[in-house]
Protein backbone atom coordinates (compact mmCIF):
# COMPACT_ATOMS: atom_id res chain seq x y z
CA UNK A 1 0.00 0.00 0.00
CA UNK A 2 1.49 3.35 -0.84
CA UNK A 3 2.01 5.39 2.62
CA UNK A 4 0.96 9.16 2.72
CA UNK A 5 3.89 11.50 2.84
CA UNK A 6 3.91 13.52 5.45
CA UNK A 7 7.00 15.96 6.16
CA UNK A 8 7.63 18.79 8.67
CA UNK A 9 10.90 21.26 9.99
CA UNK A 10 11.44 18.66 12.65
CA UNK A 11 9.54 16.91 15.39
CA UNK A 12 5.93 19.06 15.59
CA UNK A 13 4.52 17.62 12.42
CA UNK A 14 3.59 14.70 14.69
CA UNK A 15 0.85 16.17 15.96
CA UNK A 16 -0.35 16.12 12.65
CA UNK A 17 0.28 12.37 12.23
CA UNK A 18 -1.13 11.96 15.58
CA UNK A 19 -4.63 13.22 14.13
CA UNK A 20 -4.09 11.04 10.68
CA UNK A 21 -3.34 7.78 12.89
CA UNK A 22 -6.51 8.90 14.68
CA UNK A 23 -8.79 9.51 11.50
CA UNK A 24 -7.42 7.29 9.05
CA UNK A 25 -5.85 4.24 11.26
CA UNK A 26 -5.36 1.84 8.19
CA UNK A 27 -2.81 4.35 6.42
CA UNK A 28 0.76 3.33 6.45
CA UNK A 29 2.56 7.25 7.10
CA UNK A 30 6.21 8.10 5.81
CA UNK A 31 7.27 11.19 7.96
CA UNK A 32 10.05 13.48 7.17
CA UNK A 33 11.43 15.24 9.65
CA UNK A 34 14.03 17.67 8.65
CA UNK A 35 15.94 18.11 12.18
CA UNK A 36 19.15 18.52 11.18
CA UNK A 37 18.13 22.16 9.69
CA UNK A 38 15.19 23.31 11.66
CA UNK A 39 13.68 25.68 13.14
CA UNK A 40 12.06 26.96 9.89
CA UNK A 41 10.36 29.71 12.00
CA UNK A 42 12.75 32.44 11.42
CA UNK A 43 14.18 31.25 8.04
CA UNK A 44 13.62 33.00 4.70
CA UNK A 45 10.24 31.96 2.60
CA UNK A 46 13.08 31.19 -0.12
CA UNK A 47 15.01 28.91 2.19
CA UNK A 48 11.95 27.32 3.58
CA UNK A 49 10.80 26.94 -0.04
CA UNK A 50 13.63 25.53 -1.17
CA UNK A 51 14.13 22.81 1.61
CA UNK A 52 10.63 21.96 1.12
CA UNK A 53 11.18 21.30 -2.65
CA UNK A 54 13.65 19.07 -1.85
CA UNK A 55 11.57 17.14 0.79
CA UNK A 56 8.46 16.97 -1.10
CA UNK A 57 10.63 15.00 -4.07
CA UNK A 58 12.03 12.90 -1.79
CA UNK A 59 8.89 12.01 -1.07
CA UNK A 60 7.79 11.82 -4.32
CA UNK A 61 10.39 9.20 -5.19
CA UNK A 62 9.21 7.04 -2.87
CA UNK A 63 5.86 6.93 -4.62
CA UNK A 64 3.76 8.76 -1.74
CA UNK A 65 -0.11 8.84 -2.26
CA UNK A 66 -0.46 12.41 -1.88
CA UNK A 67 2.03 14.67 0.55
CA UNK A 68 1.02 15.92 3.49
CA UNK A 69 3.00 19.71 3.78
CA UNK A 70 2.19 19.58 8.14
CA UNK A 71 4.85 22.50 8.94
CA UNK A 72 2.96 25.71 8.95
CA UNK A 73 5.98 27.81 8.17
CA UNK A 74 6.61 25.26 4.97
CA UNK A 75 2.94 25.70 4.10
CA UNK A 76 2.42 29.53 4.22
CA UNK A 77 5.89 29.87 2.40
CA UNK A 78 5.53 26.69 -0.16
CA UNK A 79 2.05 25.44 -0.59
CA UNK A 80 1.53 26.99 -4.41
CA UNK A 81 4.57 26.00 -5.93
CA UNK A 82 4.56 22.37 -4.34
CA UNK A 83 0.72 21.68 -5.74
CA UNK A 84 2.46 22.84 -9.38
CA UNK A 85 5.55 20.83 -9.31
CA UNK A 86 3.73 17.57 -7.64
CA UNK A 87 1.76 14.57 -9.71
CA UNK A 88 -0.19 13.64 -6.51
CA UNK A 89 -2.05 15.47 -4.26
CA UNK A 90 -0.23 18.57 -1.55
CA UNK A 91 -2.33 19.63 1.20
CA UNK A 92 -1.04 21.95 3.54
CA UNK A 93 -2.40 23.25 7.06
CA UNK A 94 -3.63 26.68 6.56
CA UNK A 95 -6.75 25.89 4.29
CA UNK A 96 -8.06 23.91 6.72
CA UNK A 97 -7.16 25.69 9.49
CA UNK A 98 -8.80 28.70 7.58
CA UNK A 99 -11.91 26.54 6.96
CA UNK A 100 -12.49 25.84 10.37
CA UNK A 101 -11.95 29.12 12.18
CA UNK A 102 -14.67 30.38 9.55
CA UNK A 103 -17.04 28.15 10.41
CA UNK A 104 -16.62 28.69 14.06
CA UNK A 105 -16.61 32.16 14.39
CA UNK A 106 -19.58 34.28 15.37
CA UNK A 107 -17.78 37.79 15.59
CA UNK A 108 -15.82 37.48 12.74
CA UNK A 109 -12.73 38.58 14.64
CA UNK A 110 -9.76 35.69 14.47
CA UNK A 111 -6.70 35.44 15.86
CA UNK A 112 -3.41 33.23 14.66
CA UNK A 113 -0.45 32.17 16.29
CA UNK A 114 2.58 30.84 14.92
CA UNK A 115 6.17 31.39 13.89
CA UNK A 116 7.24 34.47 12.92
CA UNK A 117 7.34 32.72 9.30
CA UNK A 118 3.86 32.01 9.24
CA UNK A 119 2.81 35.13 10.58
CA UNK A 120 5.12 37.38 8.23
CA UNK A 121 3.41 35.19 5.34
CA UNK A 122 -0.15 36.37 6.08
CA UNK A 123 -1.16 33.28 4.34
CA UNK A 124 -4.56 32.97 7.18
CA UNK A 125 -5.41 36.32 6.66
CA UNK A 126 -5.28 35.29 2.46
CA UNK A 127 -6.78 32.14 3.15
CA UNK A 128 -10.05 33.35 5.73
CA UNK A 129 -10.21 35.92 3.92
CA UNK A 130 -10.45 34.09 0.58
CA UNK A 131 -13.80 32.47 2.39
CA UNK A 132 -15.08 35.70 3.59
CA UNK A 133 -13.65 39.21 2.93
CA UNK A 134 -15.53 40.65 5.74
CA UNK A 135 -13.46 38.41 8.47
CA UNK A 136 -10.70 40.38 10.71
CA UNK A 137 -8.01 38.64 11.37
CA UNK A 138 -5.26 39.14 14.20
CA UNK A 139 -2.05 37.33 14.13
CA UNK A 140 1.09 36.90 16.55
CA UNK A 141 4.45 35.67 16.18
CA UNK A 142 5.23 33.22 19.13
CA UNK A 143 8.35 32.08 18.61
CA UNK A 144 9.49 31.11 21.79
CA UNK A 145 7.21 28.79 22.37
CA UNK A 146 8.24 26.27 20.39
CA UNK A 147 11.49 25.64 22.16
CA UNK A 148 9.26 25.92 25.45
CA UNK A 149 7.08 22.79 24.28
CA UNK A 150 10.34 20.98 22.97
CA UNK A 151 11.67 21.32 26.43
CA UNK A 152 9.09 19.61 27.72
CA UNK A 153 8.02 22.49 29.98
CA UNK A 154 3.87 22.50 28.49
CA UNK A 155 2.92 22.69 32.29
CA UNK A 156 5.27 25.21 33.37
CA UNK A 157 4.15 28.26 35.26
CA UNK A 158 6.72 30.03 32.86
CA UNK A 159 4.86 28.95 29.42
CA UNK A 160 1.82 30.43 31.00
CA UNK A 161 3.49 33.72 31.28
CA UNK A 162 4.60 33.69 28.18
CA UNK A 163 1.26 32.57 26.98
CA UNK A 164 -0.30 35.20 28.04
CA UNK A 165 2.10 37.92 27.22
CA UNK A 166 1.63 37.03 23.28
CA UNK A 167 -2.51 36.33 23.64
CA UNK A 168 -2.79 39.72 25.39
CA UNK A 169 -2.77 41.62 22.17
CA UNK A 170 -5.23 39.24 20.15
CA UNK A 171 -7.70 39.33 23.41
CA UNK A 172 -7.88 42.77 23.82
CA UNK A 173 -8.91 43.11 20.72
CA UNK A 174 -12.05 40.53 21.14
CA UNK A 175 -10.87 37.44 19.15
CA UNK A 176 -13.57 35.09 19.64
CA UNK A 177 -11.45 32.34 17.60
CA UNK A 178 -7.70 31.25 17.91
CA UNK A 179 -6.27 29.26 14.88
CA UNK A 180 -3.22 27.16 16.60
CA UNK A 181 -1.08 27.67 13.45
CA UNK A 182 1.73 26.01 14.43
CA UNK A 183 3.11 22.31 14.89
CA UNK A 184 3.97 22.63 17.99
CA UNK A 185 0.69 24.26 19.97
CA UNK A 186 -1.71 21.77 20.02
CA UNK A 187 1.25 20.14 23.43
CA UNK A 188 -0.27 23.68 24.68
CA UNK A 189 -4.23 23.60 24.32
CA UNK A 190 -5.07 23.29 27.65
CA UNK A 191 -2.78 26.46 28.63
CA UNK A 192 -3.65 28.31 25.60
CA UNK A 193 -7.46 27.52 26.32
CA UNK A 194 -6.91 28.45 29.80
CA UNK A 195 -4.99 31.90 28.84
CA UNK A 196 -7.51 32.55 26.33
CA UNK A 197 -10.78 31.66 28.16
CA UNK A 198 -14.13 29.93 27.87
CA UNK A 199 -15.60 32.33 24.90
CA UNK A 200 -12.53 31.81 22.74
CA UNK A 201 -13.03 28.50 20.50
CA UNK A 202 -9.47 26.91 19.37
CA UNK A 203 -8.55 25.57 16.26
CA UNK A 204 -6.08 23.25 16.10
CA UNK A 205 -5.17 23.30 12.57
CA UNK A 206 -2.95 20.05 12.95
CA UNK A 207 -6.71 18.09 13.61
CA UNK A 208 -8.35 20.22 10.58
CA UNK A 209 -5.83 18.75 8.48
CA UNK A 210 -6.26 15.23 9.37
CA UNK A 211 -9.92 15.69 8.73
CA UNK A 212 -9.43 17.20 4.97
CA UNK A 213 -7.23 14.51 4.06
CA UNK A 214 -9.73 11.76 4.47
CA UNK A 215 -11.65 13.60 2.13
CA UNK A 216 -8.74 14.34 -0.19
CA UNK A 217 -7.13 11.06 -0.37
CA UNK A 218 -7.13 10.07 -4.55
CA UNK A 219 -9.62 6.22 -3.77
CA UNK A 220 -8.83 3.20 -5.41
CA UNK A 221 -6.04 1.66 -3.19
CA UNK A 222 -7.40 -1.56 -0.60
CA UNK A 223 -6.89 -0.99 3.29
CA UNK A 224 -3.84 -2.92 4.62
CA UNK A 225 -4.89 -6.35 6.33
CA UNK A 226 -3.56 -5.39 10.15
CA UNK A 227 -1.88 -3.02 11.49
CA UNK A 228 -0.01 -0.20 8.74
CA UNK A 229 3.60 0.11 8.62
CA UNK A 230 4.54 3.35 9.39
CA UNK A 231 8.37 4.76 9.05
CA UNK A 232 9.91 7.76 10.37
CA UNK A 233 12.97 9.72 8.71
CA UNK A 234 15.16 12.58 9.88
CA UNK A 235 18.06 14.15 8.70
CA UNK A 236 19.92 14.76 12.15
CA UNK A 237 20.44 11.73 14.86
CA UNK A 238 17.92 9.61 15.17
CA UNK A 239 17.62 8.93 18.68
CA UNK A 240 16.76 12.60 19.60
CA UNK A 241 13.92 12.15 17.51
CA UNK A 242 12.90 8.76 19.08
CA UNK A 243 13.33 10.22 22.59
CA UNK A 244 10.85 13.67 21.92
CA UNK A 245 8.84 12.03 19.21
CA UNK A 246 6.19 10.62 21.84
CA UNK A 247 5.36 14.16 23.49
CA UNK A 248 3.88 14.95 19.93
CA UNK A 249 2.89 11.62 18.53
CA UNK A 250 1.59 10.01 21.88
CA UNK A 251 2.91 7.24 21.18
CA UNK A 252 6.76 6.00 21.27
CA UNK A 253 8.24 5.47 18.21
CA UNK A 254 10.30 2.60 16.66
CA UNK A 255 11.65 2.63 13.58
CA UNK A 256 13.70 6.20 12.52
CA UNK A 257 16.12 6.06 9.74
CA UNK A 258 18.78 9.23 8.55
CA UNK A 259 18.90 10.90 5.30
CA UNK A 260 21.41 13.20 4.77
CA UNK A 261 20.94 16.22 3.63
CA UNK A 262 23.46 16.03 0.97
CA UNK A 263 20.99 13.22 -0.58
CA UNK A 264 18.46 16.11 -0.65
CA UNK A 265 20.62 18.98 -1.69
CA UNK A 266 20.75 17.25 -5.61
CA UNK A 267 17.22 16.99 -6.07
CA UNK A 268 16.33 20.20 -6.80
CA UNK A 269 18.98 21.82 -9.37
CA UNK A 270 17.07 24.77 -10.67
N1 LIG B 1 7.01 23.24 12.25
C1 LIG B 1 7.06 24.67 12.42
C2 LIG B 1 5.68 25.27 12.08
O1 LIG B 1 4.66 24.63 12.20
C3 LIG B 1 7.49 25.07 13.81
C4 LIG B 1 8.95 24.75 14.12
C5 LIG B 1 9.95 25.49 13.25
O2 LIG B 1 10.07 26.72 13.36
O3 LIG B 1 10.59 24.82 12.45
O4 LIG B 1 5.60 26.41 11.69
Amino acid sequence: MRPIGVFDSGIGGLTVVREIFRILPEEPVLFFGDTARLPYGPKSAETVTRFSRQITRFLLARNVRCVVVACNTASSAALPVLERESPVPVLGVIAPGARAAARETRSGVIGVIGTRGTVASGAYERALQAIDPALRVVSEACPLLVPLVEEGWADHPVTEQVVRQYLDPLLRRSIDTLILGCTHFPVLRDVIGKVAGEGVVIVDAARETACALREALPPGEPASKGAPSHRFLVTDVPHRFREEAELFLGAPVERVERVETEQLEGICQE
